[in-house]
């Protein structure tokens, strides 16, 4: 698959050969990641990278875009059933790009939107100081209760009533419950807002059918698709075609909702779409209406709450008390370890996580109390609840002695021992 930069670029070989193999032997607990398909890789390393394709099916700038046309179209059909939407667009060319995209499609500069607090687990893009979503729109928050680790609606609904955002915004990078659309479209309904659901890290779940469906409750829905939904790096942006608060917000725009949000992505944010990654998409997306995937994310579901259970049993301390979904959030106060700490004992251990604020942490981001860990990757190369057990045992192993560097390397022997029982791309010989 790489001969090629073999021969031509050695430097820049040498690094993408060690990178599978750091793949191939270390466990991947990273909740965004994941590792996609031969066809997925093809698809996004294929000659579909030097084409130009500004605007959209049959509306393109330049010539010689009917095979490209094909793709997109492809993967526009597949989206829409994958989420039951009624409008896709498939161009963003990241989950953070699709967010800037949809506040600029529905907003105004300094409108005011409601999303989760970043500390309690919202993204970047929910408005954080140094995004430019803090620094263009008007942020308010909610968090999750500090008993129960979760959403309170009740606080939502107060917090609306009082701050009448014009958006509200659903979804998160570190929470692990799932979400009642339908209570978030009721409190939309009684301040005028939009809803807008960011499932970057639940997609695969919905597309599987295993999550509350964002349609029809959500006016829009983004989502990246390299998370549990197995695609190539990017994001999409799905939609209903009618703009519900048209009267109330945009009554002298001629579009509609789909209108307003393909002007946003092309010409608004974007020039030239990826079409190399637009098909791999695709591809991806065809993977994901089939039933094999649906036992994938059964799998990942399954894992994460063998995950969770096996670590409260060593004594960890889980926000919420556990996980309906692939990722758990472990708050470390109790083992007297840092989450810097324990993100680079883990490394040394052959375990990849990230360190991250737990909900009202008295740490700083960049040594926050906990850490994430997900099962999507895990799950994709093989792993079941009894390799799950191993891996949570050798977490524990390393955070109980987290000084003890003949520890980090009993246990990275394991762990690549483990990863050898489930090979990754066994067919690319390097
Ligand atoms: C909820 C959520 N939204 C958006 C993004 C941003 O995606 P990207 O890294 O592709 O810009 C992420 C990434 O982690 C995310 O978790």
């Amino acid at each position: 698959m790489i001969e090629q930069i073999k021969i031509t670029d050695p430097q820049v070989y040498e690094a993408i050969k060690k990178e599978l193999q750091r793949q191939r032997e270390t466990a991947e607990l990273i909740a965004s990641e994941n590792f996609v398909s031969p066809a997925v890789l093809q698809a996004a390393g294929s000659w579909l990278t030097n084409k130009y394709s500004e605007g959209y099916p049959d509306k393109r700038y330049y010539g010689g875009n009917e095979f490209i046309d094909v793709t997109e179209k492809l993967a526009i059909e597949r989206a829409k059933k994958l989420f039951d939407a009624e409008h896709a667009n498939v161009q963003p060319h990241a989950g953070s790009q699709a967010n800037m995209e949809a506040y600029f499609a529905l907003l105004e500069l300094k409108d005011k939107i409601l999303g989760m607090s970043l500390d309690h687990g919202g993204h970047l893009t929910h408005g954080s100081k140094v995004n430019f979503s803090g620094k263009f729109y008007n942020f308010t928050s909610y968090g999750v209760d500090k008993e129960t680790g979760r959403i309170d609606m009740d606080e939502v609904r107060k917090i609306a009533l009082r701050e009448k955002p014009k958006l509200i915004l659903a979804g998160y990078s570190a929470y692990s419950r799932n979400l009642d659309f339908r209570e978030f479209r009721k409190i939309a309904d009684e301040v005028n807002a939009y809803l807008m659901a960011d499932v970057a890290h639940f997609a695969g779940m919905i597309a599987a059918r295993k999550h509350m469906m964002p349609f029809p409750h959500c006016d829009v829905v983004t989502t990246t698709t390299h998370k549990t939904l197995r695609g190539p790096r990017g994001a999409i942006i799905l939609c209903q075609k009618e703009d519900r608060l048209k009267e109330i917000y945009h009554k002298d725009s001629k579009k509609n909702l789909a209108g307003m949000i393909d002007s946003a992505v092309f010409p608004g944010m974007q020039g030239g779409p990826l079409e190399h990654v637009i098909a791999a998409k695709a591809v991806a997306f065809g993977e994901a209406l089939k039933p094999e995937f649906k036992t994938y994310i059964e799998q990942v579901l399954k894992n994460a709450k063998v995950l969770a259970e096996e670590l409260m049993g060593y004594g960890f301390k889980l926000v919420s008390d556990g996980t309906d979904n692939h990722l758990v959030l472990v708050d470390l106060t109790n083992k007297g370890v840092t989450g810097k700490e324990a993100e680079t004992a883990l490394d040394k251990a052959g375990i990849t996580c990230n360190k991250n604020m737990v909900p009202f942490d008295t740490r700083g981001p960049f040594d926050p109390s906990g850490i994430r860990l997900g099962t999507p990757a895990l799950t994709t190369r093989g792993f079941k609840e009894s390799d799950i057990r191993e891996v949570a045992s050798a977490i524990n192993k390393v955070i109980s002695n987290i000084k003890d560097e003949a520890i980090k390397k009993m246990v990275r022997q394991d762990i690549a021992e483990l990863c050898k029982k489930h090979p990754l791309y066994p067919e690319v010989k390097l």
